[in-house]
């Protein structure tokens, strides 16, 4: 990949921005950043305070009073470090206490941590919790927001500002009472953050670079770890009848495509389940064009086909014992004197015919033909898609949460604890007929849209007339794929939104 090296296989030797590696406690080197952690009472560990000196606990109780520091979770506070301690500088983070303390997210601290340590430099972090037996999978997790926080996309930049390793550090080692257990931990996480990465790389790459056959064959590369990738073109697709996704595909130059990845990690009769992403390259809305004020964020109109692609990449890095399969539809939406009209009645993959009444509702069409053909050819356990679908999912819950919308109360709420989990946060709306009745036609047996009020919840009705029995969930992500805040695992503006959760929804309950 460019920009980041993809390393799957786990090896703590990465090639990321920021080289990672456990190892046994040990007196810190020369220079660089030392990292200790603390509680409330700004108590060191034991081990931390032998390794850098009785005075260590004296000097962290000082500097705290000068800066108010109160060892809540995740504040940090850095320190020139003190004479007798041969690092630079001396970073306590907090980890707080009580309920604070028993709901720390460790991957949050590590990326709070990663935001203070010197860029380029070289940070020892003394991965004990004062009071307890720090766990390997606490040190593997505080390793992911490390690597998590330091992505950066600076491919189109020219002039690098090569001193700095673009504010990250260049290596962390942190030193844990068992490198070998937090290695094996490590390994599942460094195939998760190479999805993240993956995915964030998908999102914010330019639309002229990722059109959809680019974009297909950034996805056929997955087969190097042993995905199997089908890439279905306009012939292949009209043949099969997606006539909903190819009519918002047809004003534009850059062909459309459907690439089916397949990971098969479990036995050949366990059913698969299956992930379906919206893969809009470029949304300009077609005919019904969008105002040209922030147009350039319809780049990250994939951020559901993004996920989906980094999601089979984190399953096959990590061999999840698992059957998957991941289906992207992939087109770019363009006004032009051959494109799709509102007012036009496409006939969809299922036989139902769509009124086009507006061109920029598309992404819904693409699903549709996508989904029915999963559910159709795969019959899968399950299907979940993800799609940046409606803007008035920003309005109803901003940037915080994606919408949930399910058929099914038990796949929803496995996601909304998955989501618990990861912080990857959903919030569920509702389905029902009366939402339904909106996007009746009267001229075919639907319209793409049912108007302005409700309109995740129209576009969730429209998805779910493609779908039969199949327990099936529909995530929303247009407020948090792309363009959403800064967080302390993330300062990419595509975020990658949707790997860990859907990652761990796997690890949860669908492997063997
Ligand atoms: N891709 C947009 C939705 C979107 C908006 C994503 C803002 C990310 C940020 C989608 O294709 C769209 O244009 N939806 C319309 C639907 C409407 C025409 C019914 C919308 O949300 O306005
Ligand atoms: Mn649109
Ligand atoms: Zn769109």
């Amino acid at each position: 990949m460019p920009g980041h090296a993809q390393n799957g296989n786990g090896d703590d030797d990465m090639a990321h921005n920021v080289k990672l590696e456990f190892k046994p406690y040990d007196k810190p080197a020369e220079g660089g950043d030392v990292v200790v952690f603390v509680g409330a009472d700004r108590k060191s560990a034991p081990s931390a305070a032998g390794l850098l000196g009785a005075e260590l606990d004296e000097t962290i109780a000082r500097a705290a009073e000068l800066e108010r520091f109160k060892g809540k979770a995740k504040s940090v506070l850095v320190l020139i470090a003190p004479g007798g301690l041969a690092a630079d500088r001396l970073i306590v983070a907090g980890l707080g206490e009580g309920e604070e303390r028993a709901r720390l997210d460790w991957t949050a601290l590590g990326g709070a941590v990663c935001a203070r340590l010197s860029a380029g430099g070289h940070a020892h972090v003394l991965f004990e919790a004062p009071g307890e037996a720090a766990s390997a999978e606490n040190a593997a997790d505080f390793a992911l927001g490390v690597l998590l926080r330091s992505y950066r996309f600076d491919r189109y930049k020219t002039k690098k500002k090569d001193d700095d390793n673009g504010g990250a550090p260049a290596r962390v080692t942190i030193h844990v009472s068992d490198p070998a257990a937090a290695k094996r931990a490590w390994k599942s996480r460094a195939a998760v953050a190479d999805g993240v990465f993956l995915a964030r790389d998908l999102v914010n790459e330019p639309p002229n670079v990722l059109y959809p056959a680019a974009f297909a064959e950034r996805a056929a590369e997955l087969s190097r770890l042993g995905v199997d990738v089908e890439i279905l073109d306009e012939k292949a697709l009209k043949k099969l009848g997606m006539r909903a996704l190819l009519g918002v595909g047809q004003g534009s130059h850059n062909e459309s495509r459907v690439v089916i990845m397949r990971w098969n990690g479990a036995r050949d009769d366990v059913k698969p389940i299956a992930f379906v992403g919206k893969g809009v390259t470029f949304d300009t809305g077609g005919i019904s064009i969008k105002p040209a004020q922030n147009m350039e964020d319809m780049k990250g109109d994939m951020a559901g086909a993004a996920c989906v692609v980094g999601l089979m990449h984190a399953l096959a890095a990590r061999k999840a014992k698992v059957n998957a399969i991941g289906a992207i539809g992939l087109v770019e939406n363009m006004p032009d004197g051959r494109a799709q009209r509102p007012g036009d009645i496409v006939t969809s993959m299922s036989g139902q015919t769509i009124e086009i009444v507006n061109t920029d509702a598309e992404g819904r069409l693409v699903l549709a033909d996508v989904l029915w053909h999963v559910q159709d050819k795969y019959g899968p356990a399950f299907m979940v898609d993800l799609a940046t679908l409606t803007g008035a999912i920003l309005v109803a819950l901003g940037t915080e949460h994606a919408g949930l919308f399910s058929n099914n109360d038990e796949l929803a709420e496995r996601i909304a604890a998955a989501g618990r989990a990861t912080g990857e946060k959903v919030w569920r709306m509702p389905l029902a007929p009366e939402y339904d009745k909106l996007i009746d036609s009267k001229f075919a047996d639907m319209k793409n849209t049912g108007g302005r009020n409700g309109g995740s919840i129209t576009a969730a009705q429209f998805l779910q007339r493609f779908v039969n029995n199949t327990p099936w969930a529909h995530l929303d992500i247009a407020g948090t794929g792309m363009s959403s805040p800064s967080s302390d695992i993330n300062q990419s503006w595509g975020s990658g939104w949707g790997v860990r959760l859907l990652d761990q929804l796997v690890k949860d309950h669908y492997e063997s």
